[in-house]
C-alpha cells in the first residue's frame, strides 16, 4: 500500500467515525424523555406510585402540564420539582407533603375518579 492510499483510508475512517459520533449524539440526546414517565415517591408514609405519563398524555387522562405544575409561566418553561418551593418543613408555602396530598386527592375527588383512600396510594 502506498502512503497515499493509507492517507485516504485515514480520511474515510475519520469521516465514518464523525458520522457515527453525530448519529450517537442525536439519538442519545433525544432519547431521554423530557419528563419522567413514572414516579415513585418515598415517604415516611410508605411508597406512592404515580403514573406521570398517563396523567398528562392524550391517550391517558390528558391533563395540561400546568394543571399540576401550577407555577409555570413562560411558554416552554420546564417544570421543576414541587419541593423546590414546597419545602419539607414549609411555613410560607404549604409543605411538600401537604401540597401533594391537596393536589392529588383534590383532583381525584373533583373528578370523581382516582384513589382517595390512604392505602390506595400508599403501598407498604
Ligand atoms: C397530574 C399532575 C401532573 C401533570 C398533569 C403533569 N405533571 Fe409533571 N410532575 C407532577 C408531579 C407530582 C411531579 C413530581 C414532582 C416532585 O417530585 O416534586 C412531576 C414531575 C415532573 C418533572 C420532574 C421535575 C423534577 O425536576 O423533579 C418534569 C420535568 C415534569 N413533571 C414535566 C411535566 C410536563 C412537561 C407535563 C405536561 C406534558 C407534566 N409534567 C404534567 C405532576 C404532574
Ligand atoms: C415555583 C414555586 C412553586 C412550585 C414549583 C410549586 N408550587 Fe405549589 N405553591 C407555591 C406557592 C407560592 C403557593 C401558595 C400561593 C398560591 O396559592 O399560589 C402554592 C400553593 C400550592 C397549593 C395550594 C395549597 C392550598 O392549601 O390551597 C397546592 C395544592 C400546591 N401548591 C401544589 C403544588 C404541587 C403538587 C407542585 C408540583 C407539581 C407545586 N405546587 C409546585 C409555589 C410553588
Ligand atoms: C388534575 C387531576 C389529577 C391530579 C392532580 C392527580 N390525579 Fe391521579 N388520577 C386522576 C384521574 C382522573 C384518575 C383516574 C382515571 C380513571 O380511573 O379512569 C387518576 C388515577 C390515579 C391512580 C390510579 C390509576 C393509575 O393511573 O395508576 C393513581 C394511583 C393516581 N391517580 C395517583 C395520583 C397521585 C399520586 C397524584 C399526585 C402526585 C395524582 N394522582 C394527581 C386525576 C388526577
Ligand atoms: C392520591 C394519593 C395519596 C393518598 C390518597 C394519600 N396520600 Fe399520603 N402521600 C402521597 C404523596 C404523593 C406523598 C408525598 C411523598 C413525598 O413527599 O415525596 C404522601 C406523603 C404522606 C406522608 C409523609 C408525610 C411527610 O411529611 O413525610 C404520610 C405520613 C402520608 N402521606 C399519609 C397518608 C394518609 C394517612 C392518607 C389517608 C388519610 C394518605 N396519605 C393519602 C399520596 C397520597
Amino acid at each position: 500500500m502506498t502512503s497515499k492510499t493509507e492517507q485516504n483510508i485515514g480520511y474515510v475512517l475519520a469521516g465514518v467515525l464523525f458520522i457515527v459520533g453525530l448519529l450517537c449524539y442525536t439519538v442519545f440526546a433525544k432519547n431521554p424523555p423530557q419528563e419522567p414517565l413514572r414516579i415513585m415517591f418515598t415517604s415516611t408514609g410508605g411508597k406512592v406510585f404515580f403514573d406521570h405519563k398517563t396523567h398528562f398524555s392524550e391517550s391517558g387522562y390528558a391533563f395540561e402540564c400546568d394543571m399540576c405544575h401550577h407555577m409555570l409561566e413562560g411558554e416552554g418553561e420546564k417544570p421543576v420539582s414541587c419541593g423546590e418551593c414546597h419545602l419539607e418543613d414549609g411555613e410560607d408555602t404549604p409543605k411538600r407533603s401537604d401540597a401533594l396530598h391537596t393536589q392529588c386527592i383534590g383532583c381525584h375527588e373533583d373528578s370523581g375518579s382516582g384513589p382517595v383512600d390512604c392505602s390506595a396510594c400508599h403501598l407498604r
